[in-house]
This record gives structure tokens, sequence and C-alpha cells, in this order.
């Protein structure tokens, strides 16, 4: 009898995320199996539980997802499951702590393709602000952002010193330009941040509106905003959640076009690259180890 496809689903919060289960068992795991409590003291023993019972070719069919709410915690947990392994005895991890890797990644892809495609532009040099920077799809978007050369606003509406908590642990994390700022309600401090901004990203908690269109009007280098928030009010006003790179229609605009993309939008390619990659570790001949820079790598094939 075949061995069946297991996927071992571990979180170190109290359990784990359904629509990740419905997103591997649609990748075709024949079983899905949830442990809550599996923190980075843990995550040796618990890689090494997995990977000896079922023989060489049983152990193909074996895999790790690591969920959880922190983007630096399960990138440590992806680093230590890949150095528990046990040549043959290895299987493919795959780290997307609250879908912040994939939603990140997919952001960052389709910003991308939209400076290239309307603007023959990169986020190299480009000026990026961050709203919502400190939460994990935030975070991972601003290493991601810098990676890709821009220089990054890592902003939070709890004020400088928090945003500058978040610079420094991407410092530790991702080498890159980045700057804490603060982005509070006060229109005129709003409009200072965002004087030199290229593309905003919107990542703030779930049905929180972070910029308005006032605030797009006194952004007179935007070329893209772009919003990942699918819960009413949108992050950004103006943007609808079906937005691919539409222009927005902004007043005294004519002729510097900003382009909108809302999360409906971003969320198709993140779908599509979480879906890739979960079918990629049922596939591959070796183990694969997906943290968020394969996230993007496998979002940047998604994005038309
Ligand atoms: N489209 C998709 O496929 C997809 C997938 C996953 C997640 N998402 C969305 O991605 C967004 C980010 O997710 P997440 O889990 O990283 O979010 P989160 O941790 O809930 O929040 C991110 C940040 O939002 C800021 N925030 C909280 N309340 C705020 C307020 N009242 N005003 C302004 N900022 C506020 C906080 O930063 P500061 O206090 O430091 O400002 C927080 O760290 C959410 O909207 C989520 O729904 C979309």
């Amino acid at each position: 009898m075949e061995k069946p496809y297991l996927l071992h689903f571990a979180t170190p919060g109290p359990r784990v995320s359904p629509f990740d289960v419905n997103m591997a068992y649609d990748a075709g795991w024949d079983a899905v199996i949830p442990y809550a409590g599996v923190g980075p003291d843990d995550i040796t023993a618990f890689t090494q539980d997995a990977i000896f019972s079922r023989g060489p070719r049983g152990v193909r069919r074996t895999a790790l997802f690591l969920g959880g709410r922190d983007a630096w915690l399960a990138a440590d947990m992806l680093e230590a499951s890949r150095a528990a392994m046990v040549p043959p005895f290895e299987v493919s991890v795959f780290a997307d702590p609250s879908g912040a890797y994939t939603t990140a990644a997919a952001m960052i892809a389709k910003v991308e393709h939209a400076l290239a495609s309307r603007f023959d532009i990169s986020l190299s040099g480009a000026c990026v602000l961050v709203l919502g920077a400190t939460g994990p799809v935030g975070l991972v978007a601003s290493a991601l952002a810098a990676q890709a050369g821009a220089r990054v606003q890592v902003a939070s509406h709890a004020g400088a010193d928090r945003a500058q908590v978040a610079v420094d642990e991407l410092l530790l994390r991702a080498a890159g330009a980045y700057t804490g700022v603060a982005w509070s309600e006060d229109p005129a401090q709003r409009a200072s941040v965002l004087e030199g901004v290229d593309v905003v990203l919107a990542v703030a908690r779930a049905g929180v509106q972070v910029l308005c269109e006032r605030d797009l009007l006194a952004a007179p280098r935007l070329r893209v905003a772009a919003d990942v928030n699918a819960v009413p009010p949108a992050g950004i006003e103006t943007v609808g959640a079906f937005d691919d790179a539409r222009e927005l229609a902004l007043p005294g605009r004519e002729g510097r076009p900003v382009l909108g993309i809302g999360a409906l939008a971003i969320g198709n390619v993140k779908y599509r690259t979480q879906q890739a990659l979960l079918q990629l570790m049922r596939q591959a001949d070796g183990a694969q180890y997906l943290g968020y820079a394969e996230c993007l790598a496998e979002a940047r094939r998604h994005v038309a």
C-alpha cells in the first residue's frame, strides 16, 4: 500500500489556522495534522520525531508546515528544523506565519509588476511607506521591499518608538535602508511623511483605514498604493478590493497616475503562491525549505 502524504502543521500558538488547513488539503495532502504549542525549544525534537518512522520513500511523503503569529520566530524555527534533519531522513518545511510570508510576497510582486509595466521602474531606489509595518505582514513586506533595493519608511500609529523597535528587528533580519516614522492623525504630519513617497503599502489590522484620499493628494511622487485589508472599510480610501493596478481617479493628478492594487488582487497571487509551494513539497524529489524569500520568488511567477 502506498503511504499517504502527511503534513504536520505546527504552531507556537493555541491553534493552527483553518485557512492553511484548507489550503493544504486543496493542494493534495492526504492528512494535515495540527500541533499547538510547538515553539523554538521544541522544534528540533518535533522535526526528528517526524522524519525517522517512514523509511526513505515515506519520508518524501512527509512535510512540516510552520504557522503562528510571529514572523521572525517562524524564520528561526524554519532554520532550526532544517538543522535538525538527518539525511537521508529529511523532509520539506514551509513557514508561513499568519499568512504573512505569502501575503507580503504577493503584495511586493504585484507592486513590482505595476511599477515595471506602467512606469518602467523597479523598487530599487524607490521610497516605500509601510503603514501597519509592525505586524507580521508589515515586517515581512518591509524586509522584502528593502531587499529589492527600496528605502523603507517603517510606520507605526503607536509612535516613532514602536516604529524604531521594528526597524531594529528588521536590521538584524534583513539588511536594508529602513527609517522608523510615526503615523499620526495629524494631516500635516502625514503630509510631511508622504512628501517623498513613491509607493504606499497598507498592511495594518483588518478593517482599519490608514490612508484617506486627502493623504493620496498630499503625496506628489506617489505611483502605487497597495492595500491588503479585505475587511471594510478599505485600508486605503478609493482603492477597491478588486483593483488590479487601476488608475485612481484623483483630482489634480491627471498625467501623474497613481495605481491602486486591492486586497483581492493581492490575495489571488497569495493563494496561487501558497498552493504552488504546498504542491511543490508533495512533488519535489528533494527537501524544500520555504521561507519568505522563496515565497517572493514563487509570487513573481504568478503576477501577470
Ligand atoms: N489579502 C490577503 O490575502 C491577506 C492575507 C493575510 C492577511 N491579510 C491582511 O493583512 C493585514 C495585516 O495582517 P497582520 O496580521 O500583519 O495585521 P495585525 O498584526 O493585526 O496588524 C498590523 C498592524 O496594524 C497596526 N494597527 C493596529 N490597529 C491600528 C489602528 N487602529 N490604526 C492604525 N494601525 C493599526 C498595528 O501597528 P502599529 O500599532 O504599530 O501601527 C499592527 O501591528 C490585515 O489587514 C490582514 O487582514 C490579507
